[in-house]
């Protein structure tokens, strides 16, 4: 892995960029008043809801609540991460992407562990063909046809201690890289040793293509079933999905792709012609799983066994899915017949069974079901335990149509109306990413209210925050979100220049970046010529600032007889006692 992208360079590229012209190269734009307007590609629309300004560096889709920077933009089209979409905005430019000495190791080291772990896998490869006896016949066995050994590169790992040191460990140095991919252990006495040994074996591709891993299977019943590569710089099983780079070969975006638990699974069903299915790698799906999986598709399938385990494992994911269920984004799930996985599922019925989706259920029922079925609905304690039961969830899921539908079924199941459903969320809502949020304590509610409006007219027009002539005389008022402004307006100040894109990236995967782009998205400034934002502005500032005073003072009265104020606390005190006097 590279190291970080320098701060200044993602600043230098927004310079240059613009998000009029790079959108405009993927869909097609119309000038629209002070926008641009397209038919969002995020999500099926008839009327453009999709809008660019070029005046912030940022888009926003009214329909789906897509949003953010060109980045941001480059990175969901093309399902790309991060740096990858912001070489992707360089190459435009011819612009070289400078790189931080990290602590991770450089590039030209990765460069020979990938091209190692791609010599491994032809190794075993080589020793699959090689021998014409066990690998070969457990593999007929399974049922795995030639065609899918040779598009999923599958191999086998002889058996013996040194077969690949041996093979590929040419010297010290090469050995040592071996070491740090995994794929030999140093031994005791008779130096290193083969990690991998008697073994079915399936390469992991990353979303590039280059190979950073292996699963391995035993041929008999030993333990453990499966190997897999441990974790390294280049590898982690927590993020990673088997077969998703065969996926994507045969379509950039597919419509749907199906989450299975195992590599037989992915094999067996892409023999059959289903190949949209991808694996997680012995461990549960994650967060970031899901992201990579939602850049590429906008529908998922999570496949279960139909057991009390596969249950417990479909409720786990659904609880990590609910708060990426963006509009447009979809997640269901089907339960395998008790006793089948995919694998032996899709070979005892057959591929159109398995598509049928007979099992299969919407997020929605499943999560509605499942805590019904907890906790019952007949009696007004069953519904008030349904509705503090559903009500976390609900309130950790982005809005959207489906929200919505679902508060309004919620509500019918407690026997309540919408609005009263929704009052009982707002005291829920998950406080991360939400520290500038409206929905915070009654007394507080307006101050911060307040805040967020400012922190909306500076992303609006980042120039108002040279309005504030000294950062720091907002610091000290406690109400939250003062210090996050303060950075603001300082980050504002050291770059007179910045745009909002420039202001998202500065915070891009931080706690404040969801809200930060809600709040971008706002229509806090009205285009009438009539609405002075500078005025709104400075008057909304100096409320804060006599705020500021007001508690400044209180808190000296407080805690002090006023003869035992020091000079300077004095000082203090005339000073914002005249403030709030001119007011
Ligand atoms: P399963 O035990 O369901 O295996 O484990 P499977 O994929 O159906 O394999 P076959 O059909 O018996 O050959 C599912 C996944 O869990 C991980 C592997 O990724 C496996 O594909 N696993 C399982 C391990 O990492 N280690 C193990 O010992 C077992
Ligand atoms: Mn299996």
């Amino acid at each position: 892995m590279a190291g970080r992208i320098p701060r200044s360079f993602i600043d230098d590229l927004l310079a240059r960029v613009d998000i009029v012209d790079v959108i405009a190269s993927y869909v097609s734009l119309r000038k629209a008043g002070r926008n641009h307007q397209a038919l969002c590609p995020f999500h099926d629309e008839k009327t453009p809801s999709f809008t660019v300004s070029q005046e912030k560096q940022f888009y926003h889709c009214f329909g789906c609540g897509a949003n953010g920077t060109v980045i941001s933009f480059v990175m969901e089209y093309n399902g790309l991460g991060f740096p990858e979409a912001v070489e992707d905005l360089a190459a435009r430019y011819n612009l070289e992407v400078p790189r931080e000495a990290g602590r991770q190791p450089d590039s030209g080291r990765n460069n020979e562990l990938y091209e190692l772990l791609g010599q491994a896998a032809q190794f075993y490869r080589g020793q699959l063909q090689g021998s014409a006896g066990r690998a070969t016949a457990y593999l007929k066995k399974r049922g795995i046809s030639g065609a899918v050994i040779k598009d999923y590169e599958i191999g086998y790992a002889p058996q013996g201690w040194k077969n690949l040191v041996n093979s590929l460990g040419k010297s010290a140095a090469v050995k040592a890289r071996l070491e740090d991919a995994g794929l030999i252990r140093p031994g005791s006495t008779e130096g290193h040793y083969d990690f991998f040994r008697d073994r079915i074996m399936f390469p992991i591709r990353d979303q590039r293509g280059r190979i950073i891993g292996f699963g391995g299977r035993v041929l008999g019943d030993d333990t453990p079933k499966y190997l897999n590569s441990p974790d390294s710089p280049l590898f982690h099983k927590g993020r990673e999905l088997y077969g998703l780079y065969q996926v994507l070969q045969k379509k950039k975006k597919p419509e749907r792709l199906y989450i299975v638990e195992g590599y037989m699974d992915v094999v067996a069903l892409a023999q059959f012609g289903i190949d949209n299915a991808v694996a997680t790698l012995g461990t549960a799906a994650t967060e970031y799983h899901l992201e990579k999986l939602f850049r590429v598709t906008s529908q998922i399938v999570f496949c279960f066994d139909g057991d009390e385990a596969g249950n417990k494992a479909a409720w786990r994911a659904l609880e990590i899915t609910v708060p990426q269920l963006r509009e447009g984004r979809q997640a269901l799930f089907s339960f395998m017949p008790e006793g089948d996985d995919p694998d032996s599922f899709v070979r005892r019925h057959g591929a159109e069974r398995f598509l049928s989706d007979e099992n299969t259920v919407p997020l929605s029922d499943f999560l509605l079901d499942h805590i019904k079925s907890g906790t019952g609905t007949t009696t007004r304690e069953n519904r008030a335990m349904f509705l503090d039961r559903i009500r976390p969830h609900l309130a950790k899921m982005p809005g959207s149509g489906l929200r919505q539908l679902l508060l309004e079924e919620v509500a019918e199941i407690a026997q309540l109306d919408t609005d009263s459903v929704l009052k009982l969320l707002q005291d829920s809502r998950p406080d991360t990413a939400r520290r500038l949020s409206m929905t915070r304590p009654r007394q507080q509610r307006e101050k911060t209210g307040d805040i967020s409006v400012i922190i909306a007219y500076i992303l609006n027009k980042p120039e108002l925050a040279m309005l504030v002539e000294e950062p720091g005389e907002l610091t000290g008022l406690s109400v939250p979100g003062i210090e996050f402004l303060t950075q603001l307006v300082t980050l504002v100040h050291t770059n007179p220049e910045m745009t909002c894109a420039g202001i998202l990236e500065h915070w891009r995967d931080s706690r404040y970046e969801q809200r930060l782009n809600e709040l971008a998205s706002a229509p806090v400034v009205p285009e009438e010529e009539s609405f002075d934002v500078e005025h709104e502005f400075i008057a909304r500032i100096e409320k804060l600032k006599t705020a500021r005073a007001r508690q400044s003072v209180d808190k000296i009265i407080r805690s002090k007889k006023p003869s035992e104020l020091t000079d300077e606390e004095k000082e203090e005190f005339d000073r914002y006692t005249e403030e709030i006097r001119n007011k």
